[in-house]
Protein backbone atom coordinates (compact mmCIF):
# COMPACT_ATOMS: atom_id res chain seq x y z
CA UNK A 1 0.00 0.00 0.00
CA UNK A 2 1.14 3.29 -1.16
CA UNK A 3 1.67 5.41 2.67
CA UNK A 4 0.75 9.21 2.26
CA UNK A 5 2.31 12.17 4.51
CA UNK A 6 0.43 14.91 5.24
CA UNK A 7 2.37 17.40 7.32
CA UNK A 8 0.33 19.68 10.07
CA UNK A 9 0.92 23.41 9.82
CA UNK A 10 -0.18 23.72 12.69
CA UNK A 11 3.42 23.07 13.65
CA UNK A 12 4.98 25.42 11.02
CA UNK A 13 5.96 29.35 11.96
CA UNK A 14 3.16 31.25 11.15
CA UNK A 15 5.10 34.16 10.58
CA UNK A 16 6.96 32.21 7.77
CA UNK A 17 3.84 30.17 6.44
CA UNK A 18 4.65 29.96 2.46
CA UNK A 19 8.48 29.05 3.67
CA UNK A 20 6.98 26.38 5.82
CA UNK A 21 4.63 25.17 3.30
CA UNK A 22 7.54 25.08 0.36
CA UNK A 23 9.74 22.97 3.13
CA UNK A 24 7.14 20.21 2.78
CA UNK A 25 7.01 19.84 -0.85
CA UNK A 26 8.22 16.50 -0.67
CA UNK A 27 4.63 15.34 1.08
CA UNK A 28 1.31 14.15 -0.49
CA UNK A 29 -0.72 16.60 1.32
CA UNK A 30 -0.76 20.16 3.32
CA UNK A 31 -2.83 18.66 6.73
CA UNK A 32 -4.69 22.06 7.96
CA UNK A 33 -5.97 22.18 11.21
CA UNK A 34 -9.39 24.50 11.88
CA UNK A 35 -10.44 25.13 15.72
CA UNK A 36 -13.08 27.59 16.79
CA UNK A 37 -12.42 27.37 20.58
CA UNK A 38 -15.62 25.55 21.04
CA UNK A 39 -15.48 21.71 19.57
CA UNK A 40 -11.58 21.49 21.25
CA UNK A 41 -10.33 23.87 23.45
CA UNK A 42 -8.10 26.12 20.90
CA UNK A 43 -8.09 28.37 18.36
CA UNK A 44 -6.26 27.81 15.09
CA UNK A 45 -6.65 29.50 11.56
CA UNK A 46 -9.72 29.56 9.33
CA UNK A 47 -10.51 30.54 6.02
CA UNK A 48 -8.42 33.52 4.89
CA UNK A 49 -6.04 31.63 5.65
CA UNK A 50 -6.04 28.50 3.56
CA UNK A 51 -7.29 31.37 0.93
CA UNK A 52 -3.77 32.72 1.09
CA UNK A 53 -1.64 29.26 1.27
CA UNK A 54 -3.69 27.73 -2.11
CA UNK A 55 -1.42 29.14 -4.46
CA UNK A 56 1.96 29.02 -2.99
CA UNK A 57 1.85 25.22 -3.14
CA UNK A 58 0.38 22.04 -6.09
CA UNK A 59 -0.31 20.04 -2.64
CA UNK A 60 -3.67 18.98 -2.05
CA UNK A 61 -4.72 20.76 0.84
CA UNK A 62 -6.62 18.61 3.75
CA UNK A 63 -8.55 20.55 5.79
CA UNK A 64 -9.28 18.82 8.93
CA UNK A 65 -12.44 20.70 10.86
CA UNK A 66 -12.63 20.95 14.45
CA UNK A 67 -15.21 22.82 14.86
CA UNK A 68 -19.14 22.31 15.70
CA UNK A 69 -21.81 22.43 13.24
CA UNK A 70 -19.43 21.95 10.14
CA UNK A 71 -22.33 22.37 7.55
CA UNK A 72 -22.18 26.22 8.07
CA UNK A 73 -18.35 26.59 6.37
CA UNK A 74 -18.04 23.59 4.40
CA UNK A 75 -18.60 25.64 1.45
CA UNK A 76 -16.49 28.47 2.17
CA UNK A 77 -13.20 26.06 2.86
CA UNK A 78 -14.61 24.27 -0.75
CA UNK A 79 -14.20 28.28 -2.35
CA UNK A 80 -10.70 28.93 -0.45
CA UNK A 81 -9.10 25.81 -2.19
CA UNK A 82 -9.24 22.88 -0.18
CA UNK A 83 -9.22 19.80 -2.11
CA UNK A 84 -10.14 17.58 0.76
CA UNK A 85 -12.41 18.49 3.96
CA UNK A 86 -12.90 16.03 6.53
CA UNK A 87 -15.80 17.00 9.44
CA UNK A 88 -15.91 15.40 13.18
CA UNK A 89 -18.82 12.74 13.69
CA UNK A 90 -19.41 14.80 17.01
CA UNK A 91 -19.42 18.30 15.56
CA UNK A 92 -23.56 17.40 14.85
CA UNK A 93 -26.25 15.36 14.29
CA UNK A 94 -25.62 12.84 11.77
CA UNK A 95 -28.34 14.05 8.78
CA UNK A 96 -26.29 17.45 8.98
CA UNK A 97 -22.84 15.63 9.06
CA UNK A 98 -24.53 13.83 5.77
CA UNK A 99 -25.33 17.57 4.39
CA UNK A 100 -21.87 18.73 4.87
CA UNK A 101 -20.26 16.16 2.97
CA UNK A 102 -22.82 16.18 0.50
CA UNK A 103 -21.73 20.35 0.16
CA UNK A 104 -17.98 19.16 -0.10
CA UNK A 105 -18.89 16.79 -2.71
CA UNK A 106 -21.22 18.87 -4.63
CA UNK A 107 -18.40 21.68 -4.82
CA UNK A 108 -16.11 19.04 -6.63
CA UNK A 109 -13.84 18.22 -3.51
CA UNK A 110 -12.92 15.21 -1.55
CA UNK A 111 -14.98 14.32 2.05
CA UNK A 112 -14.91 12.56 5.01
CA UNK A 113 -15.28 11.84 8.40
CA UNK A 114 -13.10 12.25 11.70
CA UNK A 115 -12.95 10.28 15.02
CA UNK A 116 -12.05 11.30 18.38
CA UNK A 117 -10.58 8.75 20.52
CA UNK A 118 -13.92 7.69 22.71
CA UNK A 119 -16.19 7.46 19.61
CA UNK A 120 -16.22 3.82 18.54
CA UNK A 121 -15.08 2.54 14.97
CA UNK A 122 -18.90 1.47 14.11
CA UNK A 123 -19.49 5.35 14.09
CA UNK A 124 -17.44 5.58 10.61
CA UNK A 125 -20.77 2.95 9.40
CA UNK A 126 -23.55 5.45 8.24
CA UNK A 127 -21.20 7.41 6.70
CA UNK A 128 -18.43 5.60 4.93
CA UNK A 129 -20.13 5.09 1.68
CA UNK A 130 -19.79 9.18 1.32
CA UNK A 131 -16.76 9.34 2.32
CA UNK A 132 -13.03 9.78 0.55
CA UNK A 133 -11.30 9.89 3.54
CA UNK A 134 -11.88 8.69 7.01
CA UNK A 135 -9.64 10.28 9.35
CA UNK A 136 -8.81 8.14 13.59
CA UNK A 137 -7.47 10.33 15.76
CA UNK A 138 -4.85 9.09 17.91
CA UNK A 139 -4.51 12.11 20.50
CA UNK A 140 -7.25 14.29 21.68
CA UNK A 141 -7.82 16.90 19.11
CA UNK A 142 -6.94 20.16 19.88
CA UNK A 143 -2.96 20.80 20.13
CA UNK A 144 0.17 19.43 18.37
CA UNK A 145 2.77 17.99 20.06
CA UNK A 146 0.82 14.91 22.12
CA UNK A 147 1.14 11.21 22.52
CA UNK A 148 0.38 9.08 20.12
CA UNK A 149 -2.41 6.49 21.69
CA UNK A 150 -1.24 3.24 20.87
CA UNK A 151 -5.18 1.54 22.50
CA UNK A 152 -6.43 3.95 18.75
CA UNK A 153 -4.73 0.73 16.75
CA UNK A 154 -8.21 -1.86 17.56
CA UNK A 155 -9.90 1.16 15.69
CA UNK A 156 -8.01 1.64 12.77
CA UNK A 157 -7.99 -2.29 12.25
CA UNK A 158 -11.63 -2.32 12.49
CA UNK A 159 -11.88 0.68 10.00
CA UNK A 160 -9.65 -0.68 7.66
CA UNK A 161 -12.10 -4.02 7.41
CA UNK A 162 -14.66 -2.23 6.76
CA UNK A 163 -13.03 0.03 3.99
CA UNK A 164 -11.67 -3.46 2.45
CA UNK A 165 -15.24 -4.85 2.70
CA UNK A 166 -17.32 -1.59 2.01
CA UNK A 167 -15.25 0.98 0.00
CA UNK A 168 -11.91 0.10 -0.56
CA UNK A 169 -10.93 3.57 -2.55
CA UNK A 170 -11.69 5.16 0.53
CA UNK A 171 -8.82 6.68 2.61
CA UNK A 172 -7.96 5.69 6.28
CA UNK A 173 -6.36 8.48 7.69
CA UNK A 174 -4.28 8.75 11.62
CA UNK A 175 -3.63 12.27 13.33
CA UNK A 176 -1.55 13.23 16.36
CA UNK A 177 1.55 11.67 17.92
CA UNK A 178 2.86 10.46 14.39
CA UNK A 179 6.75 10.02 14.35
CA UNK A 180 8.94 7.28 12.80
CA UNK A 181 7.92 4.69 15.01
CA UNK A 182 4.39 5.30 15.64
CA UNK A 183 4.05 5.51 12.09
CA UNK A 184 5.08 1.76 11.72
CA UNK A 185 2.32 0.89 14.35
CA UNK A 186 0.16 2.62 12.52
CA UNK A 187 0.64 1.31 8.74
CA UNK A 188 0.75 -2.16 10.42
CA UNK A 189 -2.81 -1.43 11.81
CA UNK A 190 -4.10 -0.40 8.61
CA UNK A 191 -3.53 3.46 7.88
CA UNK A 192 -2.31 4.69 4.28
CA UNK A 193 -2.13 8.69 5.39
CA UNK A 194 -0.33 9.92 8.41
CA UNK A 195 -0.50 13.75 9.64
CA UNK A 196 2.23 14.53 11.05
CA UNK A 197 3.09 18.00 13.01
CA UNK A 198 6.36 18.28 15.46
CA UNK A 199 7.80 15.05 13.70
CA UNK A 200 8.55 16.78 10.75
CA UNK A 201 8.61 20.19 11.69
CA UNK A 202 11.31 19.82 14.36
CA UNK A 203 13.56 17.49 11.85
CA UNK A 204 16.73 19.21 10.64
CA UNK A 205 15.60 17.30 7.77
CA UNK A 206 12.41 17.80 6.76
CA UNK A 207 12.95 15.88 3.56
CA UNK A 208 14.54 12.63 4.92
CA UNK A 209 12.23 12.91 7.87
CA UNK A 210 9.04 13.02 5.67
CA UNK A 211 10.96 9.58 3.83
CA UNK A 212 11.65 8.42 7.10
CA UNK A 213 7.73 8.84 7.92
CA UNK A 214 6.87 6.65 4.91
CA UNK A 215 8.73 3.62 6.43
CA UNK A 216 11.64 3.86 3.10
C1 LIG B 1 -4.47 17.99 16.70
C2 LIG B 1 -4.34 18.19 15.22
C3 LIG B 1 -3.14 17.54 14.64
C4 LIG B 1 -1.82 18.04 15.16
C5 LIG B 1 -0.83 16.93 15.05
O1 LIG B 1 -5.69 18.50 17.10
O2 LIG B 1 -5.47 17.65 14.56
O3 LIG B 1 -3.18 17.58 13.22
O4 LIG B 1 -1.34 19.17 14.47
O5 LIG B 1 0.35 17.31 15.67
P1 LIG B 1 1.43 16.26 16.14
O6 LIG B 1 1.86 15.49 14.92
O7 LIG B 1 2.52 17.12 16.71
O8 LIG B 1 0.78 15.37 17.15
ZN1 LIG C 1 -5.44 17.46 12.32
Amino acid sequence: MQIKIAPSILSADFANLQRDIQRISTADYVHVDVMDGIFVPNLSIGIPVVQSIRPVTTLPLDVHLMIVQPLRYVERFCDAGADLVTCHVEADTPENIHLALEKIHTKGKKAGVVLKPNTRAEAVLPFLHASDIILVMTVEPGFGGQKFMPDMMDKVRAIRRYIDAQNPACELEVDGGIDPDTAKIAVEAGANVLVAGSAVYKADDIPARIRQLRGL
